[in-house]
């Protein structure tokens, strides 16, 4: 986004984090006119999200709600303390819909005195999901719940949105159901996850940030800095449902939609569903016979 000519301000907790972030977005703006800010502050907290997004002097465009993971919220029920699904809840739905409700009451606000622009401007929340939302996984538990309260959000924010565009704005809202990729909180994740959860996703050999470690999840998993461009171009489409390229996402996506929208013609999302049913018959007609 730096490299297509946007204005970028980041948020989250830690200001040393930030600070490099911000010199790497820097570093391939387009040019110097462009404005790179980091702001500390827990987006998980109303009043902090509320008062850090109604300071900025320039009103955004798009919100991307990207704060979340489990770095150290993997684990069974029976294991986890309670604090943990607080933690994850904090993390992954209210840094998401905090900061979402400032930026659309500010939008709103300001369409209501806007004058009518020539075509209407789009506005566009894109909230960061996961695969761990689309299927149960024993082990995600904290992870998947905050996932499937923010999917929601994202389901119910897309209908109650279309009530404000009209000639000044246009609101979309989409969710990028991201599915594994290499990131610091991906590996801070290996070492407190259980062995049957990494046998499922298949990271069991792989335990921290060791130079092998490092080198088995390349050959399975894509770095951040690979998958992002990719998800962004996808996010252009204006699908409310962005996924990679990969076929797990494409799979687990089309077997879960329920009622949310297809993508594009709905063609693609039908066939992968229509496979999925393919594959549960197979499953399942041995155990009726
Ligand atoms: N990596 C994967 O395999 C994967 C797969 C599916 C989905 N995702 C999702 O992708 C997103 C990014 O994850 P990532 O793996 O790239 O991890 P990451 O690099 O650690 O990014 C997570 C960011 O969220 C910030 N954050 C967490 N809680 C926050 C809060 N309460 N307020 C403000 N900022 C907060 C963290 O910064 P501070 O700690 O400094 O606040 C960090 O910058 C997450 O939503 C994650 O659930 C990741």
């Amino acid at each position: 986004m730096a490299g297509q000519g946007a204005h970028i301000t980041i948020f989250s907790r830690k200001q040393k984090l930030l600070d490099e972030a911000r010199s790497e977005i820097i570093a391939v703006r387009q040019d110097d006119s462009q404005k790179i800010t980091a702001v500390a502050g827990d987006m998980g907290i109303a009043a902090n999200a509320h008062s850090l997004l109604a300071s900025q002097s320039q009103m955004p465009d798009i919100l991307y709600c990207v704060a979340g993971g489990t770095p150290t919220e993997c684990g069974f029920l029976v294991d986890l303390e309670p604090e943990t699904f607080e933690r994850c809840m904090v993390n992954n739905y209210y840094s998401s819909v905090y900061p979402a409700q400032a930026v659309l009451r500010r939008w709103v606000e300001d369409d209501a005195n806007a004058e009518i622009p020539p075509c209407p401007r789009t506005r566009k929340i894109i909230f960061v999901n996961s695969s761990a939302s689309l299927i149960p996984t024993p082990g995600y538990l904290a992870y998947s719940a905050a996932k499937a309260a923010q999917r929601a959000l994202a389901d119910t924010m897309r209908l109650e949105a279309m009530r404000y565009s009209g000639p000044q704005s246009t609101y979309v809202v989409q969710c990028i159901f991201a599915h594994n990729f290499i990131t610091p909180t991906f590996l801070e994740e290996q070492k407190s996850k259980p062995s049957l959860t990494k046998r499922i996703e298949g990271t069991e050999a792989i335990g921290g940030g060791s130079a092998a470690d490092i080198s088995a999840l390349e050959s399975r998993f894509p770095h951040a800095h690979k998958i992002a461009p990719e998800i962004v171009a996808a996010v252009a489409s204006n699908d409310f449902a962005v996924l990679d390229k990969r076929l797990e996402p494409q799979i687990l996506w089309a077997n879960m939609i329920g009622t949310s929208p297809r993508r594009g013609w709905g063609i693609v999302d039908c066939l992968f569903a229509f496979l999925m049913f393919l594959e549960a018959m197979d499953r399942q007609w041995p155990l009726c016979t």
